[in-house]
């Protein structure tokens, strides 16, 4: 690495895990609840939108309303955005707000915003704090019953995925965190910065991904004490 060398972090819902929020696919995780065709699928908003909202107002109430803070793991990725010399650019599968509140700024929500919601229709999302009703009314288009979380379900495209293409294309280090690496395309990235042969790559997690084997390097562990040392580390070189 050198000094204005450009790193792309990919975190995941392991990144929030010590904050109070669940992952999806841990032992007690949220798919181990509720089926993600009924709640994170475009049909099954079709189908029951009243199950759909009250999952995502559930979710957006604990995140506002519940002890959730950001953990000692977006702390430091904020400090090496601002102590790096070169572009950090964070790319989250997480809905949750926590690497704002820790101060990262350059910051890609891949999957949507719990705090954001859109219309079906008009499609322009805005920020959102309550719950949402089924039969709301868009203030732009003023249709009823339109509005949804600002989510991406599977099946649906992940945002700004150019933006992300380019700047895994030119970083000289990628690092996954905290994600089980079962979702495509974020499970490809790996693959993807392995293939231009110039990056290094590293998978701090709990336990090996499913992609642990295309990474160069892997640290397991609990990302609060991780990605501090990992922080560290590189702004000491
Ligand atoms: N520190 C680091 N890693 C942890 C911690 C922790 N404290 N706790 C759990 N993990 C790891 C788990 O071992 C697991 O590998 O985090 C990973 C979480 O994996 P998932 O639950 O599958 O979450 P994620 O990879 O973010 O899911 C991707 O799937 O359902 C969709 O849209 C949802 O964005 C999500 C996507």
């Amino acid at each position: 690495m050198a000094g204005k060398d450009s790193i792309v972090i990919l975190t995941g819902a392991g990144i929030s895990k010590e904050s109070g929020l669940d992952t999806f696919r841990d032992k007690d995780g949220i798919w181990s609840k509720v089926r993600l065709e009924d709640v994170a699928t475009p049909d099954g908003f079709r189908r029951d939108p009243a199950r759909v909202q009250a999952f995502y107002n559930t979710r957006r109430r604990n995140l506002v309303e519940g002890d959730i803070r950001p953990n000692a793991a977006h702390l430091a990725l904020a400090r090496l955005e601002r102590e790096w010399p070169g572009e950090v650019l964070v790319v989250t599968q997480n809905i949750d707000d926590l690497h704002e509140r820790a101060g990262t700024e350059n910051l890609i929500h891949m999957h949507g915003e719990l705090l954001k919601i859109r219309c079906g229709k008009c499609a322009r999302p805005f920020a959102w704090s309550e719950d949402l009703a089924v039969d709301a009314k868009c203030p732009d288009c003023h249709r009823t019953g339109s509005l949804r979380p600002h989510v991406v379900w599977f099946g649906e495209m992940p945002l700004h995925m150019d933006r992300i293409f380019d700047a895994l294309a030119r970083c000289a280090l990628f690092v996954s965190i905290g994600t089980s690496g079962h979702v495509y395309p974020a499970a490809g990235f790996v693959q993807t910065v392995a293939n231009q042969g110039r990056a290094h790559t590293i998978e701090l997690n709990l336990e090996p991904s499913e992609g642990a084997s295309l990474f160069r390097e892997t640290r397991m562990g609990p990302a609060s004490q991780l990605v501090p040392a990992f922080v560290e580390e590189l702004l000491s070189r």
